[in-house]
Parts: structure tokens; sequence; C-alpha cells
């Protein structure tokens, strides 16, 4: 029963993302630096060196913006790009076109119980796709830790929370909790090595970065 219910949910979450990102993936890069903060600094302070050929995989890569900010401070790194999203896969297929020899991109859900990149990352990257992937964002973190070598980095940017109803049930039409839910979890399956939350517009609502290692 419990897993049908998962299934299920899974499923509708898919559904949802597809949907919305239709229309959404072409204004998206247009739209989304006015108020999806934290990402380059995130990138800047992952720790990993630049010389080496690791391998970094983003869940929810969307338009690729992040990757490209990767692969060009990681020159010789190996980045898988993974997007439940048609149109967002299209789109960073477009923008990694550069880098194609070193970049993978996949269209299909990350979800728990894949097997298929058991303990290969050297960094895992969430950038404000955790809090939309609702209500599996717990397993989606359990999943980054089984595939993170050990040793391995978890990186997160995405909404923390705010003080305002108004806002969080404007951010919930768009498919976002903004709870506070993500830190605790975080900083309890991962040591923490640094994480920041800030206010974003005079703090109607507060952004996070949080850089874990995986023991
Ligand atoms: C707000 S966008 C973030 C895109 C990019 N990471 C960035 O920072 O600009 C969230 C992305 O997560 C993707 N996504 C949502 N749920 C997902 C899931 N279960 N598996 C993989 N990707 C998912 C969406 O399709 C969307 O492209």
């Amino acid at each position: 029963m419990a897993s049908k219910h998962i299934t299920a949910s899974v499923t509708e979450q898919n559904e949802t993302m597809q949907r919305y990102y239709v229309l959404q993936s072409k204004i998206y890069d247009l739209t989304r630096w006015t108020f999806l903060f934290g990402r380059r600094a995130v990138i800047r302070q992952l720790p990993l060196d630049p010389g080496k050929a690791h391998r970094i995989l983003e869940v929810g890569c969307g338009t690729g913006y992040n990757l490209r900010l990767l692969a060009r401070r990681f020159p010789k790194a190996h980045l898988t790009g993974l997007d439940v999203s048609t149109h967002m896969i299209e789109k960073a297929t477009k923008a990694t076109k550069p880098f194609a020899q070193r970049v993978q991109l996949e269209e299909r859900p990350y979800a728990l119980g894949d097997t298929q990149y058991l303990e290969q990352f050297d960094a895992v990257l969430f950038s404000y796709s955790l809090t939309m992937i609702n209500p599996q964002w717990e397993e989606l973190i359990r999943q980054a830790k089984a595939d993170l070598k050990p040793g391995g980095i978890i990186a997160v940017a995405d909404f923390f929370d705010s003080r305002f109803r108004w806002f969080k049930t404007h951010m919930g039409n768009n498919h976002v909790r903004m709870d506070g839910h993500l830190l605790p979890l975080l900083e309890q399956e991962f040591t923490t090595l640094s994480h920041s939350v800030k206010p974003a517009y005079g703090g109607v609502w507060d952004y996070f970065v949080h850089l874990g290692r995986k023991v």
C-alpha cells in the first residue's frame, strides 16, 4: 500500500514538472537571475580541485545554467545533468553544446532506489530543485548520498523560508515548498562544511547555500 502511494506521488510530481516547464522553460533564463540567488556562490564554494577529472551530478539541471558554470570552473570534470522536463533538457542541450564532450544529459526523474550511479560522484548539486520535489525530497537527498563516493560533496542552493504567508502561498502555487525543511536533513545526513542563510529583497524570503561531506 505504502509503495503504491509513493509511486503515485512520484508520477504526479513528474507530470506536474513536465507541464509547468512547457511555458516556464521559454522565459526561465530571462527571469530567474532576478530571484534564484546563491547559484554562483554554491559553485564557487565547491571544494574540488579544478585540475582533476571529477564527476559531478546536477539533479534538476534545468536549462543548463549551472552546468555551464561548472564546466568553466572545472575544465577537466565530467558532468551529468538530469532533469524530468523535456523542455528544460532541450534548453540544456543547447546551452552546454560547447562542452558536449564532457556533459551528459539525461531526461528522467531522479529517484530513490536507482542503482546506476552508486558511489560514482565526487559532488552532487541540487540548485533550486529540492524545494520543488515534493513530497519525495527526503528520498532524493538519501539517493544523492548513495550516489556520492565516500568523502563526496553535497552542494545545495535553494529557498529557505519566508515569514510572509502570502509569499509562501504564492510559491506553493508555483510548486515550491518553502518551510525551512531541507537544512535539518542535510545537516543530519552529511558533515556540514559550510552553510549560510541570507535574506532576499530585504527579507521577503531567505535562501540558503549548504555544502556537506559524505563520511
Ligand atoms: C527551479 S528549476 C532549477 C534548475 C537549475 N538547477 C537552476 O538552478 O537554474 C527546477 C528543475 O528541477 C527539475 N525537477 C523537478 N523534479 C525533478 C525530479 N524528480 N527529477 C529530476 N528533475 C526534477 C525541473 O524539471 C526543473 O528543471
